[in-house]
């Protein structure tokens, strides 16, 4: 079953096509759209060994692609000196303002061909294609694009809405355990904030989720992608509820950069960083079934355990904190969720009371880790 869906925002509208199928089909949708262009693939090449027999074939009726862009895989892709290889690559190959670029591949993929897209010629058209279940979840919903810089991830970037989104099920049947673990704890996240019936779902459907069963990712994708494609139309360049999708990132980016990137995987440290919110949430008066039930979905997804006692340091982990992209000049504004889709933006919290909940909240994971 295919799940179609637009998102509006200032350029003008995305097309969201979900599930099985949805590949031929939601290229034959934009024939018309893509009719005289050249289109470029970029992709990676374990992405194109698993799969880009089928894509060159769905974009065979289109006329092929002028040329397929093979970028380094996963956060490697992320890089001033892949952006600017693509940008060579492609003024070498006859790239013009009324080309267009397919990005083909996980959320690092299409964070680069995005900023690409964004910036070759002031801009070109683009299409996102994701293969991971986080992708089609979340990062390539809602036009953010960015590389990295050795100094910090995607710090450089733009907002680059897409033409459409094509995110086809079969992709994801030969996704990694962990992979789909990642994708699910996004969905977890946004199932909590915005969206009870796919929480049910997650829930329910738990163990056909983690064996990676296309039929039964196939509408996870597709609800979660839904749900913020609608928080992101309301509220396009993130300047109040978008934030709320950043629940559990606060401290999970922390952890990443305290731990090291490569050593947690990003969804990992965001299901700890959920754990904690929701421990602040209670603190504060929130709804303690909720976070209980919350968790218990959580604990199911099989997050590894947060290094030993004595390997985090609190002190290092709150000056992280301080130093997130996303904190403003009033402090770091933490997302919590008080209960079902019952989420808050901006909530501040002394100095004091964080040391205490950290060092709480670490004692106890660890003693009884997920
Ligand atoms: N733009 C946004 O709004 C946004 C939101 C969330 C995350 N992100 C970004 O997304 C990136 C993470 O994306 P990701 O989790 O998709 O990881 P990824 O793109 O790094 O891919 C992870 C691995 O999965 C492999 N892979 C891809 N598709 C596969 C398939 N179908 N079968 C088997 N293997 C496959 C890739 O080869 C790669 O090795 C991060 O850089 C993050 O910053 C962006
Ligand atoms: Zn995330």
């Amino acid at each position: 079953m295919l799940t179609e869906f637009g998102l509006r925002h200032p350029r003008g509208e995305t097309r969201h096509l979900y599930g099985a199928g949805a590949l031929e089909g939601g290229l034959a949708e934009l024939a018309p759209a893509l009719a005289g262009r050249a289109l470029f693939a970029i992709s990676s090449r374990p992405v194109l060994d698993l799969h880009g027999a089928r894509l060159e074939a769905a974009a065979a009726p289109l006329g092929g692609f002028a040329r397929v862009l093979e970028v380094a895989d996963g956060e490697r892709a992320k890089s001033v000196a892949e952006a600017e290889r693509l940008w060579r690559e492609l003024a070498r190959a006859g790239g013009r303002r009324d080309s267009a670029l397919l990005a083909f591949g996980g959320g690092s993929v299409g964070d680069l061909a995005g900023w690409v897209a964004a910036s070759f010629l002031r801009g070109v058209e683009w299409l996102q294609v994701p293969t991971t279940l986080l992708a089609q979840v979340d990062a390539a919903v809602g036009g953010k694009t960015a590389i990295d810089l050795p100094e910090a991830k995607n710090a450089v970037g733009a907002f680059h809405h897409p033409l459409a989104v094509i995110a086809d099920a079969g992709w994801l049947a030969t996704l990694p355990r962990a992979e789909l673990r990642s994708g699910l704890v996004e969905a977890v996240k946004t199932a909590a904030l915005l969206d009870l019936a796919l929480l049910a779902r997650l829930e329910g459907d738990l163990d056909r989720l983690l064996a990676g069963e296309p039929e039964a990712l196939a509408p996870v994708a597709a609800a979660a992608a839904r749900a913020k494609a609608a928080l992101v139309a309301r509220d396009p360049e993130e300047a109040g509820e978008r934030r709320l999708l950043n629940l559990g990132h606060t401290l999970g980016h922390a952890l990443e950069a305290e731990i090291g990137y490569g050593a947690i995987a990003h969804g990992d440290a965001v299901a700890h960083g959920l754990r904690f919110a929701l421990r602040l949430s209670v603190a504060g008066g929130g709804d303690a079934a909720f976070a209980a039930r919350v968790e218990r979905l959580l604990g199911r997804l099989g997050v590894p355990p947060l290094p030993p006692a004595g390997a985090l340091d609190v002190g290092r982990l709150i000056e992280r904190i301080g130093r997130d992209k996303k904190a403003r000049a009033g402090g770091v504004g933490w997302v919590l969720v008080d209960g079902p889709g019952r989420g808050r933006v901006d909530v501040r919290l002394d100095a004091g009371r964080l040391r205490a909940e950290l060092d709480a909240w670490l004692g106890a994971s660890r003693a009884a880790s997920l």
